[in-house]
């Protein structure tokens, strides 16, 4: 929602990323089912992703947000919330914010994780965005860390081949100059879309026993076919209507960043806000899905790139399970 009387707006300050060292490209997948370089490339856009071998999803966003503080002047103990998007917590509890505030040694931080999927990094950021619009906090750092390895069945070729592991972060500070920083949002939930893709067992639902291991309720469940089509349609609607909502023509909009599921689903929205390809993010061939991390990981590399100038007007669109799926509109702000 955009507020009218907002006299200070969240801008993102300082980006940072970690993606581990070792890669699983689409030969790798060849040997373990029966699956092809050619059928992944043309059904997904993915050529390689990222296996954390050793070390969990905390030790993703703390590496992230290291990142983030080497290449700022942010110290971690002026950090006033951690706000981690993920649905590979180290544990159901404690949350995974508190365990990255312990392994960044940000003292005077709160936190919590939130959990909304593949839209999880942009409903985390709207929520930082609300904290720093209040006026409570001045320095709130938005996660997106996904370990997917830990909840992939390697024998199952629907899913294994999309997901990877990723985390990125973001800094978010109050901007007085309104023509930068986090400007609107449209975000929406649908329980209905509960049954084509889950992870069934470890919840109060079906607490983790030998019958849901034994069933591979431990594991990502998708109905590929089903999520694809509420997918295409959910993501385009919502960056078409933001920019209409906003009065931004296509050429007013110097990306979309799109969260990176499926190459299919991009061109799909993109299309649809008639946007050509040059203004779209993407880097799906190298990391596939992963989850909260692809949007954050996406504005990283392409500011690092040099790609991304102040004043850009960004387009970030995000589906996932739930259903959950949403839209935010920002002025970036970083020189
Ligand atoms: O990020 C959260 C939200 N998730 C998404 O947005 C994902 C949405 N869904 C998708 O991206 C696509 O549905 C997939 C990439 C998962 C699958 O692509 P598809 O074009 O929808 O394929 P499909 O599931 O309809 O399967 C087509 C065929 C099937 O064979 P038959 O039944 O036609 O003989 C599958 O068994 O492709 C087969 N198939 C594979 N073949 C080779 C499925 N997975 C593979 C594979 N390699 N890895």
């Amino acid at each position: 929602m955009q507020s009218k009387n907002k006299t200070i707006n969240a801008a993102i300050t300082a980006v940072g990323m970690y993606v581990p060292d070792k890669v699983m490209d689409n030969k790798y997948f060849e040997s373990i089912v029966d699956t092809n370089d050619e059928w992944i490339i043309t059904r997904t856009g993915i050529k390689e992703r990222r296996l954390m071998e050793n070390g969990a999803t905390s030790d993703m966003a703390a590496f992230a947000i290291q990142d983030l503080m080497k290449t700022s002047s942010l110290k971690p103990e002026e950090i006033d919330v951690i706000i981690v998007a993920t649905v590979t917590p180290d544990m159901l509890f404690p949350a995974t914010a508190c365990l990255v505030q312990e392994k960044i040694g940000a003292k005077n931080a709160w936190g919590f994780d939130l959990s909304a999927a593949c839209s999880g990094f942009l409903f985390a950021l709207q929520t930082g965005a609300s904290l720093v619009e209040s006026g409570s906090y001045k320095k709130v750092v938005v996660v997106g860390s996904d370990k997917m390895s830990a909840i992939t069945d390697y024998t199952d070729r629907n899913t294994c081949i999309l997901f990877g592991d990723a985390a990125s972060a973001v800094l978010l500070e109050p901007s007085e100059d309104l023509n930068y920083g986090i400007k609107d949002s449209l975000l929406y939930v649908d329980g209905s879309g509960r049954d084509a893709l889950n992870m069934k067992a470890g919840g109060s639902l079906n607490p983790a026993s030998h019958d849901t291991i034994d069933k591979k309720w431990h594991y990502i469940y998708q109905d590929g076919k089903a999520v694809f089509k509420v997918a295409v349609k959910g993501m385009a609607d919502v960056s078409y209507e933001i920019m209409e909502k906003n009065g931004l023509k296509s050429e007013d909009v110097a990306y979309l960043v799109p969260h990176q599921a499926n190459l299919r689903i991009i061109d799909a929205t993109a299309e649809r806000m008639g946007i050509s390809k040059e203004k779209v993010m993407i880097n799906i061939d190298k990391y596939g899905n992963t989850t909260a991390a692809t949007i954050p990981l996406c504005l990283t590399e392409y500011y690092r790139a040099g790609k991304v100038k102040k004043g850009d007007n960004l387009i970030l669109a995000a589906f996932g399970a739930g259903y959950t799926w949403g839209s935010i509109y920002l002025t970036w702000g970083l020189d």
